[in-house]
Formats: C-alpha cells, structure tokens, sequence
C-alpha cells in the first residue's frame, strides 16, 4: 500500500527523499473516487519516474456556492488500493484546515484561456483549480505532473501558469480513456440515471462526426462545429452548452480549418450532470 501523508510537512520530507534518485517524480493531482482514467494517469507516471506519488483533495475553492461540494463523491480505502495497483509510492491526502488554516488571500487567475467554456459557466472555477494545483506544486517542488487530455481547459490553464510562473514542473498530457461505448471516463458519470448514461456516448459520436468532416476536406469551421452540435441535439436527454474548434493553445475560437494544431471541444448537460469531451483535430 502507498504510504498516507496527511500533513503538508510530512510529505514533501517524503518527496525530498526520493528526488535524490535520479528519474525524478512523477505527481498525479487528484480529487479522489479514482477511476480508470487516474489509473492511466498513476500508471504512466510509474512507468515514466522512479517514484510515482498523488494527491487525493476535494478542493473547496474551486466548488461554487451552488455546487453540492459535500455530495462530492468519496472512497479513500478504494482509492488507495488502485493507487497500488498502479505502482504509486506516496498519497497526500491533506484535510482541508491542513490545506487552508487561515482564509485564502492569495490565488491564482490566469486570463485568456480562462474566460470561455467552462470559464464562462463556473467563474471562480480555475481561479480555485489554478490556486490549488499551485499550492500541491509549491508542495512537492519539481517533478513532472500528470492531467488527463479529458479537462482540456483545465490543462491548457495549469500549462499557462506552469509558463507563466516559471514553475519547475513539466506537464504531461495525457490521452482520454473512454467506456467501451466511446463515454470518456469521469466521476460525474456514476450520477446519471441509466437513460442518461445510453445516450451520453452522443458527445463522442458527435466529436468524431465533426473530426470525420474535417478530416474529409471540409474547411468550413460552422458546418465542422455544426457536425458536432447536431449530434448532440438529436439526443432527447442531452442539453448542449457548447460546441467549438479552438486553437488547441489558446483555445480562441478558430476561423478556418486546420492550420495550427486545433481540438474540438464540447460540452452538455444530461439533467443535472454536466459532461465534458474533446477530441484533436490533426491535419496537415
Ligand atoms: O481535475 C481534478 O481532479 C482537479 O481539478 C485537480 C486538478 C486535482 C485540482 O483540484
């Protein structure tokens, strides 16, 4: 089993030890009730460090007062059992006073690639997920962080402060796992009822759709985010928020096809549970 640090102190003495070796540290971020796609995560980072270690904290600042931050999903004992499964050495698992005795007067906000998507429906959001990963790489100090291509704002925000901040971590993304039916694995799927879940693969469908279209000439960027969109639509229990080819960098808006390394991003409610996907566009 990993061994559990519960302090701030207690872990980054465990993390100075092993950064004497060599192949260095590889640090998967977490807010727990693992799945198979941290377990990609923790596994790449074994197979690429000599010592894999994550972090497992439900992080309050980047929650809204409407988000349900209690509901939140929890299962440490599981949690830790994947962790070894997949060759992890050390967890933090701080307790929010650890992470936060005094109120917060610092954060972090990063502009641009913020203000769209997610940004736009969850204001304070990055602010917390940028405050919160800058305190977990201020902790473990310098070592290759993993984040899952699934939050692809998310990751595009950490690489910026990463750039911005001079930090020395070198972030790592990493591939989409998705369910068998093309779903891409995510906590928020076990709240879906099952009519939900079927028709939850339409944001796949539709990704694929669209970067079928791009791949097949078309260069009209509103019939490529079109393919995506109706896709989505034509599923009763899907509600579309938003669907967009971006910069894959700056995640600006893009004006024509192709050109710069380009993603398609998407997002729908399904009742209350909001899902994210996206999917790169690569052409010449
Ligand atoms: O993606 C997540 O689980 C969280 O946003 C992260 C990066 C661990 C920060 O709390």
């Amino acid at each position: 089993m990993p061994e559990v640090h519960e302090t701030i102190a207690g872990f980054r003495a465990a993390l100075e030890l092993a950064r004497e070796d060599e192949r260095g540290i590889g640090f998967v971020p977490t807010m727990g009730y693992l799945h198979e796609g941290h377990a990609s995560l923790m596994r790449q980072a074994s197979a690429e460090n000599e010592t894999a270690v994550a972090s497992i904290f439900v992080n309050p600042l980047q929650f809204a007062a409407n988000e349900d931050l209690g509901a939140y999903p929890r299962d440490l004992e599981r949690d830790l059992a994947l962790a070894d499964e997949c060759g992890v050495a050390h967890v933090f698992t701080p307790s929010v006073a650890e992470m936060y005795p005094v109120p917060v007067l610092t954060t972090v906000s990063v502009g641009g690639v913020t203000e769209r998507f997610e940004g736009a429906s969850r204001p304070e959001h990055f602010a917390g997920v940028a405050t919160v990963v800058a305190k977990l790489f201020s902790i473990a100090g310098p070592c290759r962080a993993y984040f899952g291509d699934k939050d692809f704002q998310q990751l595009a925000v950490v690489r910026r402060m990463v750039a911005d901040l001079s930090m020395p971590v070198d972030v790592v993304g990493c591939p989409i796992v998705r369910e068998p039916d093309g779903l891409a694995m995510s906590s928020r799927n076990v709240y879906l009822t099952p009519a939900q879940r079927a028709a939850a693969p339409a944001l796949h469908r539709g990704l694929q759709a669209a970067a079928a279209a791009a791949a097949d000439g078309e260069r009209n960027v509103d019939r490529v985010r079109a393919a995506l969109a109706d896709a989505v639509a034509a599923e009763p229990e899907a509600t579309l928020d938003y669907a967009e080819l971006v910069d894959a960098l700056t995640l600006e808006p893009a004006t024509v096809v192709g050109g710069t390394e380009q993603r398609l991003l998407v997002a729908a409610r399904f009742g209350t549970t909001r899902l994210l996907d996206n999917l790169a566009v690569d052409l010449p």
